[in-house]
C-alpha cells in the first residue's frame, strides 16, 4: 500500500538506522521491556511442546528470542512490514541458534495468509501505531483468524484516555524517567513529538471492545509501566 508523504510511515520509521539502535532505545523508552518479555513466558507455558507461535510486528525478534530460549521445540513466524527489522530479526535468530525454527513474512500482518493456524500470537508495541479504528480492527481480526480457537494472544501497547488527568500524569512521569537516562533535550523533544503525533492512544475499554469485535475474549491486563499496558486474551470464535 502506498504511504502518503508527511504522514507517519512504519517502514520509514523502522528503517535500517532505527533497527540498529532499536535494542538500546526501546529499553530507555520502556524501562521494564525485558521484564515484559519474561512475563510473557508464564502466560504461554501450558502450550504444547511443539507449539507454533506468530510474532506480529516481530521487530528485531525480542519475543522470538526470549520464548525460543525457554521452549526449545516451538516454531515461530516473524511478520513485520519493515525489511530492515526483519533482517535484524533474522540475524538475531541465527546468532541464537534458532535459524531452523523461524520463518519470515515481510509485509503487513493484515496481508499474511498462512495455511495452518497458530497456538499463540504476540503483538508487542505494534498496534498503537495503527491510526484508524478500521485498520486496528482488521489487524486484530487477522491475528484472531490466524489462531486456533482457544489460542492465546499476548498484546502490549501504549494506551490510555488522552483526555483524562491520569494520562497527563503518566505521560509526564514517563518522559521524566526517560530523561533520567541522559537523553539530550533535542532527543527528548523529538521523542515527545513522536509519541504525541504518531501513537494512536485508545482507552482500555476501547481496546477491549476492538479485541472482542475481532473474536477475542475480554482481555486481562497483566502488566503496566507508565502508559505501556500488557493484556492476555483468547480467540473465542
Ligand atoms: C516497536 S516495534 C516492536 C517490535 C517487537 N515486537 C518488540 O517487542 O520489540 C513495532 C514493529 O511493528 C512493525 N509493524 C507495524 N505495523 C505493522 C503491521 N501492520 N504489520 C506487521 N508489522 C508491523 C514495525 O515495522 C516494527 O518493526
Amino acid at each position: 500500500m502506498k504511504e502518503k508523504s508527511g504522514t507517519f510511515s512504519v517502514t520509514r520509521h523502522f528503517d535500517e538506522s532505527l533497527a540498529a539502535k532499536y535494542e538500546r532505545r526501546i529499553r530507555l523508552f520502556c524501562p521494564s521491556y525485558d521484564a515484559l518479555h519474561q512475563m510473557v513466558i508464564s502466560w504461554l507455558q501450558d502450550l504444547p511442546a511443539t507449539a507454533d507461535v506468530l510474532s506480529a510486528g516481530a521487530g528485531t525478534g525480542a519475543e522470538i528470542i526470549t520464548l525460543g530460549a525457554s521452549f526449545p521445540f516451538w516454531r515461530f513466524v516473524a511478520v513485520d512490514v519493515s525489511p530492515d527489522m526483519i533482517r535484524a530479526c533474522q540475524a538475531r535468530a541465527r546468532d541464537a541458534g534458532m535459524a531452523e525454527r523461524v520463518a519470515y513474512y515481510n509485509g503487513r500482518l493484515q496481508d499474511y495468509k498462512p495455511t495452518t493456524a497458530f497456538d499463540a500470537a504476540s503483538s508487542i508495541f505494534v498496534s498503537h501505531f495503527l491510526k484508524e479504528r478500521d485498520v486496528k480492527r482488521s489487524y486484530f481480526r487477522s491475528i484472531s483468524e490466524n489462531l486456533k480457537v482457544g489460542g492465546v494472544l499476548v498484546l502490549a501497547d501504549l494506551f490510555g484516555d488522552k483526555d483524562s488527568p491520569e494520562f497527563k500524569n503518566l505521560l509526564d512521569a514517563w518522559l521524566r524517567s526517560y530523561a533520567l537516562h541522559g537523553v539530550s533535550d533535542e532527543e527528548l523533544i523529538r521523542d515527545r513529538m513522536h509519541v504525541e503525533r504518531d501513537v494512536d492512544f485508545v482507552s482500555e475499554s476501547e481496546l477491549a471492545a476492538l479485541l472482542c469485535e475481532a473474536g477475542f475474549s475480554r482481555p486481562l491486563r497483566f502488566y503496566q509501566t507508565y502508559l505501556f499496558g500488557g493484556w492476555i486474551a483468547r480467540r473465542v470464535a
